[in-house]
């Protein structure tokens, strides 16, 4: 082969490989014309991100593989260490790592001093505490109540006034508020969380509304039983569990389009026929017995 035609080649190959990398590393703009990173990046906040099997880890390689920078946040400070280490090495994003606890009161400041500076296009909050053994509301001691008011409604309550005003005034961002299945309606044995979740759920809808003008997306994800705490859903129907992935996916290619997203198709059949299909009354009942089935009671 003349050298002519060895060189014709590989500048052929280099303009479309070139050419294959840029439509692929492209986000295509939404409707609006905003593209993922232009809307919420250039950096996220994740809190509960510790875990490998959680739904925070999920979010955060979800986001790291479209390109936006994290701040994580979680108590568990080895772990945390650890997922960090693999985003940064596996998607060469920027990744600082908060060890928090977020049921302090005074959180706030160790906060912002990692995120001042750094323009937050999205927070995921994500993180929760519930006591393993889920005791009955009045079972539950009264300090553990007020721990998981000031984790899942105070914590939540700061993240999103802290930089829900940061993204109103930078003019673009999301807000991204991991409710629960076990808050759209009263569901016993987990009352306490419950509670805490239809918190978060009323704070998402109704911030959502006031944001509409805003530029700000607020999305609120309620997911059903879902695979991140290895055996503890082992005596649920199987049918009735989703894996990580597909919730994630599902709540971020909704950011911008709804305000609730109920993952998956299973749990969209059980929200319809608790609300359509019975009487409130009935869909507590049949809740209480699936959750009596579920721990063991
Ligand atoms: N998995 C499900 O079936 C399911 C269903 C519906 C909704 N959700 C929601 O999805 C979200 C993620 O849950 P997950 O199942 O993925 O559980 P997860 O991995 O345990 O996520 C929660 C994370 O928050 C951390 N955390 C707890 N207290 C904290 C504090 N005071 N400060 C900072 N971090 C704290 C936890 O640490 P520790 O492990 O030390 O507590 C944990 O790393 C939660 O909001 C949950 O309510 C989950």
């Amino acid at each position: 082969m003349g050298k002519q035609l060895k060189s014709l080649i590989l500048a052929g190959t280099a303009v479309t490989t070139g050419i294959y990398l840029w439509k692929h590393l492209q986000e295509k703009p939404d409707e609006n014309g905003r593209t993922f990173l232009q809307q919420y990046g250039p950096w996220a906040i994740v809190t509960g991100a510790a875990r490998a099997e959680g739904l925070g880890y999920g979010f955060a390689r979800q986001l790291a593989g479209r390109h936006v920078n994290l701040v994580l946040v979680d108590i568990l400070a080895d772990e945390l260490q650890a997922r960090a280490d693999e985003l940064a090495r596996d998607y060469h994003v920027r990744v600082r790592p908060v060890v928090l606890d977020l049921g302090r009161t005074d959180f706030l400041p160790e906060l912002t001093a990692v995120t001042d500076g750094l323009e937050v296009g999205l927070l995921v909050c994500n993180h929760m505490f519930t006591p393993k053994e889920t005791p009955t509301i009045l079972d539950m001691d009264l300090a553990t109540h007020h721990a998981m008011l000031d984790i899942n409604a105070r914590a939540y309550t700061t993240l999103v006034h802290v930089y829900g005003r940061q993204m109103v005034a930078q003019g673009h961002g999301g807000i991204l508020l991991v409710s629960s299945q076990g808050g759209l309606h009263g569901t016993p044995y987990t009352g306490a969380y419950s509670a805490n979740k239809a918190f978060q759920l009323m704070l998402g809808e109704s911030l959502w509304y006031e944001l509409r003008q805003s530029n700000v997306d607020v999305l609120v994800l309620t997911p059903g039983l879902t695979r991140t705490q290895g055996d503890a859903l082992d005596n649920y129907p199987a049918f009735m569990l989703m894996d990580v992935e597909p919730v994630v996916r599902e709540a971020l290619a909704n950011l911008g389009r709804q305000h609730l997203v109920i993952p998956g198709p299973v749990n969209k059949l059980f929200y319809f026929a608790t609300t359509h299909l019975m009487s409130r009354q009935k869909a507590l009942i049949t809740t209480g017995d699936l959750m009596a089935q579920g721990l063991n009671k």
